[in-house]
C-alpha cells in the first residue's frame, strides 16, 4: 500500500472512495459543506437524524452517483470540535479505512483540510490510524492471495493549500516508519511460539540490527552462566528451546548516556511446574510482546535517526515444565547476587526481567524502562483501556503519561509504597517470587524495584493492552503492537 499526498479539491479527484471527516457541530465543516452543496444537499438532508448520528467513529456513505469524482463519498465523525484530537483522527482513519476496503475500494483519497495546523502531525496520524486499521494477519491463512488482492491500493491525503504538501509528506514518513514497525511486532506476537522461538527472534533481532547499523550481540546459555544470570537461566531450565540474551545498542547521541529498554520475551509461558489451567493458555504465546516492542521501537529509533543512545535488552526464553525445568521451593541466584525463592514457577517474567535489569545497570542509563506482560492482576486492576505504570522516578513517569496521551497507548499509574515489600518477603532468601492474590501488579513490580539500583526506572505492565479480543477502530481483534508508539514518543520527546 501506497500512502501519498496531493493538492486539489477532492471533489475533483478520482477514488474509488473519498473520506471527509466531519464534526458533530451545526456546521460540519467547511469540506463537507462545500460537497454537500454539489452533490444536492444529501449530507445537510440527513445528518443529525437516526440514519446519520455525527458521533465520533460513525461512519456513513453516500453514492454521488458522477456529480464528483470519487465514486463513493465516506463521511466518518469526528465528535465534537472541541474535543478533537490526533488520537481520535487516528480512530476515524482506522474506521475509515476498512470500511471501504471492505466494500471493494482500492484507491481512496482522506480529505485533511479543516482539522487544524500541525499538517506533518495530521498526516501522521492519518498514517498510523490507516496502516493500523487495515491490517490483517494472513500468514497462516492458504486462501491468503485472494485476500490479499482486496487490500487498499493507494490512500492520497488531500489538501487544496499548496504549501501543506511538504508537511504532509514528513507526517507520512514518519506515520509510515512508526506503523511499519508496530506491524512487525503485531506479526512476531500473533506468530506460533513454535515459529517465534528465542533463536528466531534473535535471528530477527540480527537482521535488524544489519540493516540499521545497530551493535547487536546475543549471549548463549554457557556465557549467561560464567555472567551469574542465575534467575533467566532458571526460568530456562525447563525448555528445549536454547535461551537467548539479546542486546541491541543504537548509538547516535554522541556522548549522552543511554537509555535502557528492557522487554520481556517469553516465548511461550506455560506456567512451567506451576502450569497454567488449559482454558486461554494458547494466549501465552504472546507473553514476549515486552521484548517485540523494543525491538520495534529501536527500529523506528534507528529509521528516525535519533539524536540518542539506546540500548535494548531482550531475555529471550520459553517457560515450560519438564524433568529439568525449576521447581517451587528453589531459590535462585541473580546477576545482582541478590537470591530469589521460588514459589510459583509461573512468576516467571519478573525473575528474567530482575537479571535484564541489573545488566541494564551496567550501562549507567539515563533512565531505565521495562515492558512486560507481567501480570493477570493488571487486567483485574485496569481492564483493556490502560498500561499499568509503577516506578521510582516521578519526571520520567510523566513524560511517559505525556507520550500515552498522546498515542493513545494511556498508562495509569499504581502505587509503589514501601507497604506492599512486604508481600515478598522470604523467610529463608532474599525476596520471594508471588506475593499473593492482593495487589498482584504492585508486588511483582516491587521485586522488579530491587534490581534497578539508583537508576531512574518506569516499569510498563502490558498484561491486559498487548492483545485485544475485540476489534477496536486502529486495533483490530489480535496482538496490538502495544508500546512501540508510546515509547517511540517518549524517545521523540526526550529532553
Ligand atoms: N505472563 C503471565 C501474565 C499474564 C497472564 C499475561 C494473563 C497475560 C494474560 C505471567 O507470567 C504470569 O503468569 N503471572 C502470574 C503471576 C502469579 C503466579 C504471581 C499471574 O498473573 O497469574
Ligand atoms: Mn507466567
Ligand atoms: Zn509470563
Amino acid at each position: 500500500m501506497k500512502i501519498n499526498v496531493v493538492t486539489g479539491r477532492i471533489e475533483n479527484i478520482k477514488s474509488d472512495g473519498a473520506i471527509i471527516p466531519y464534526f458533530d457541530e451545526e456546521k460540519p465543516g467547511e469540506l463537507a459543506e462545500r460537497v454537500d452543496k454539489i452533490i444536492g444537499g444529501n449530507i445537510s438532508r440527513f445528518i443529525g437524524r437516526d440514519d446519520f448520528k455525527p458521533k465520533l467513529g460513525a461512519v456513513h456513505m453516500l453514492y454521488p452517483d458522477g456529480k464528483i469524482s470519487p465514486e463513493r463519498l465516506l463521511l466518518v465523525g469526528l465528535g465534537k470540535r472541541s474535543e478533537f484530537s490526533l488520537n481520535r483522527l487516528r480512530l476515524t482513519a482506522g474506521k475509515a479505512c476498512p470500511f471501504l476496503r471492505m466494500v471493494g475500494a482500492r484507491d481512496i483519497t482522506f480529505a485533511i483540510d479543516g482539522l487544524g495546523k500541525n499538517i506533518e502531525e495530521l498526516a501522521q496520524a492519518i498514517t498510523e490510524g490507516s496502516i493500523l486499521g487495515l491490517y490483517r494477519f494472513l500468514k497462516y491463512k492458504t486462501n491468503e492471495e485472494s485476500d490479499r488482492k482486496k487490500d487498499i491500493r493507494t490512500i492520497t491525503i488531500v489538501s487544496e493549500d499548496v504549501s501543506a504538501v511538504g508537511d504532509a509528506q514528513k507526517g507520512i514518513n514518519i506515520g509510515t516508519i512508526i506503523s511499519d514497525a508496530t506491524v512487525m511486532v503485531r506479526d512476531m506476537v500473533s506468530s506460533p511460539s513454535i515459529d517465534m522461538t528465542p533463536a528466531i527472534i534473535a535471528a530477527k533481532a540480527r537482521s535488524i540490527a544489519k540493516e540499521y547499523g545497530l551493535k547487536f550481540h546475543v549471549y548463549e546459555r554457557g556465557h549467561l552462566q560464567k555472567l551469574g544470570m542465575g534467575a533467566f537461566l532458571g526460568v530456562a531450565s525447563g525448555s528445549a528451546q536454547p535461551p537467548k540474551f539479546i542486546v541491541i545498542e543504537y548509538r547516535r547521541g554522541g556522548k549522552k548516556p543511554f537509555i535502557a529498554l528492557v522487554g520481556k520475551t517469553i516465548t511461550f509461558d506455560s506456567g512451567g511446574i506451576s502450569i497454567k489451567p488449559a482454558e486461554n493458555m494458547d494466549k501465552m504465546k504472546d507473553d514476549m510482546s515486552g521484548g517485540a516492542a523494543v525491538l520495534g521501537t529501536l527500529r523506528v529509533a534507528a529509521a528516525l535517526k535519533l539524536p540518542l543512545n539506546i540500548v535494548g535488552l531482550l531475555p529471550a526464553t520459553e517457560n515450560m515444565p519438564s524433568g529439568s525445568a525449576y521447581k517451587p521451593g528453589d531459590i535462585l541466584r541473580t546477576l545482582s547476587g541478590k537470591t530469589i525463592e521460588i514459589i510459583n514457577t509461573d512468576a516467571e517474567g519478573r525473575l528474567v526481567l530482575s537479571d535484564a535489569l541489573s545488566y541494564a545497570c551496567k550501562y549507567e542509563p539515563a533512565v531505565i524502562v521495562d515492558v512486560a506482560t507481567l501480570t493477570g492482576a493488571c487486567t483485574i486492576a485496569l481492564g483493556h483501556e490502560a498500561i499499568g505504570m509503577l516506578g521510582s522516578d516521578d519526571n520520567l513517569k510523566r513524560k511517559i503519561r505525556d507520550a500515552g496521551e498522546k498515542t493513545g497507548e494511556r498508562v495509569w499509574e499504581l502505587p509503589l509504597w514501601e507497604e506492599y515489600f512486604d508481600q515478598i518477603k522470604s523467610d529463608i532468601a532474599d525476596m520471594k517470587n508471588a506475593g499473593g492474590r492482593a495487589a498482584g501488579v504492585i508486588t511483582a513490580a516491587a521485586l522488579l524495584s530491587k534490581f534497578v539500583e539508583k537508576y531512574p526506572w518506569v516499569h510498563l505492565d502490558i498484561a491486559s493492552t498487548a492483545w485485544t479480543d475485540k476489534d477496536r477502530p486502529y486495533t483490530p481483534k489480535g496482538a496490538t503492537g502495544v508500546g512501540v508508539r508510546l515509547l517511540t514518543q517518549f524517545l521523540r520527546d526526550y529532553e
